[in-house]
């Protein structure tokens, strides 16, 4: 799968941890920053370009990680066809795809070790959007306020 990860300061350490993992297990990830630690960065500044890059299909799904979890995916969520959530159980980070059609992954790199980070975003990206016609109405009604 075609993924984009981003991270600020807050996040940087685990997005370090989960790309490793991730291309260790044959996943094409595209590293929107931060490239290196840096207390200072914001989240908008890696955290857009990412959601710009999966509203333009260039990848499939995204992981964005701040310190809670909660700047990035507000900032996120401003893109149209980006349906980001912070996410902090095992249950949501399938959930959120199958009946959501999530494509962002946000985490708190200071809320959740990267064993269970691992986890949830294993969910996450092993899981499809259900296609149910109760999702798609509930989604074509999130859709509608993008015109
Ligand atoms: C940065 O210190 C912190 O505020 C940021 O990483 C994030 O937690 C915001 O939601």
């Amino acid at each position: 799968m075609r993924l984009g990860i981003a991270a600020d300061h807050g996040g940087f350490d685990l997005k370090e941890e989960i790309k490793s993992y991730l291309m260790n297990n044959g996943h094409d990830v595209t590293d929107f920053g931060a490239k290196q630690m840096d207390s200072g960065d914001d989240y908008p500044d890696m955290v857009i370009p990412l959601a710009r890059a999966l509203s333009a299909k260039e990848v499939e799904r995204g992981i964005a990680i701040c310190g809670s979890g909660v700047g990035a995916s507000v900032a996120a969520n401003k893109i149209a066809g980006v349906r980001a959530a912070l996410i902090n159980d095992h249950f949501s980070a399938h959930q959120g795809v199958e009946d959501d059609d999530l494509n962002l992954l946000c985490l708190g790199g200071r809320i959740t070790g990267a064993s269970a980070a691992k986890e949830y975003v294993i969910a996450f990206i092993g899981a499809t959007f259900s296609g149910a016609q109760r999702h798609l109405r509930r989604l074509q009604k999130v859709k509608d306020l993008e015109k």
